[in-house]
């Protein structure tokens, strides 16, 4: 737990407007261990930026979509030097039945938890090489194992 406080964490998305966003618990959790945060949202982050300033931590926020996956990073870089964990954890919902889902609903799904994936994963790519250290942390679903009625775009999306 003491070698996680040397690491720069991008926490990538958080926040929504529930307390228990599983975003927000991924920067406390993190930030308590001594791990320099990154909050990255769609929406302002600074809420869990100053929260976690107020417990003693490191943070700073971007206002960004994951799809900017350099953005993303550069906040990183720019903040703290280095990157040596990403967490994937941005996600959106567009349920219905596939007899009914239209190509705006899938790529919506797949735009964010598949494409936004990738591009901050290979935006933090050449900073893990070169330090011969990174980590990735991809959140996922059981609808992404087993499958949901409604869900024919989520499951594949997070099935990664
Ligand atoms: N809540 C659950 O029961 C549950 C179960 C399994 C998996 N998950 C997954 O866990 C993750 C977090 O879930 P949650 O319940 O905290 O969701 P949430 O809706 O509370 O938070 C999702 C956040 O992602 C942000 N976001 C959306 N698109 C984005 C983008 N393009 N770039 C950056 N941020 C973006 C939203 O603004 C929101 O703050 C999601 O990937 C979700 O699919 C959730």
């Amino acid at each position: 737990m003491e070698a996680l406080g040397k690491h720069s964490l991008l926490k990538f998305m958080f926040i929504s407007l529930t307390l228990y966003s599983i975003g927000r618990c991924y920067c406390l959790a993190f930030a308590k261990l001594g791990a320099s945060v990154v909050v990255n949202d769609l929406m302002d982050p600074e809420t869990v930026v100053q929260e976690i300033q107020k417990l003693g931590g490191k943070a700073v926020g971007v206002k960004a979509s994951a799809e900017d996956g350099d953005t993303v990073v550069k906040a990183a870089i720019d903040a703290y030097g280095r990157i040596d964990i990403v967490i994937n954890n941005a996600g959106i919902l567009r349920d219905k039945a596939f007899i009914n889902m239209d190509d705006k609903m899938w790529d919506q799904v797949m735009s964010v938890h598949l494409r936004g994936t990738y591009k901050v994963t290979k935006a933090a790519w050449p900073y893990f090489l070169k330090q011969k250290y990174g980590r990735v942390v991809n959140t996922t679903s059981t609808s992404g194992i087993y499958g949901n009625f409604g869900q024919a775009n989520y499951a594949a999306a997070v099935s990664q």
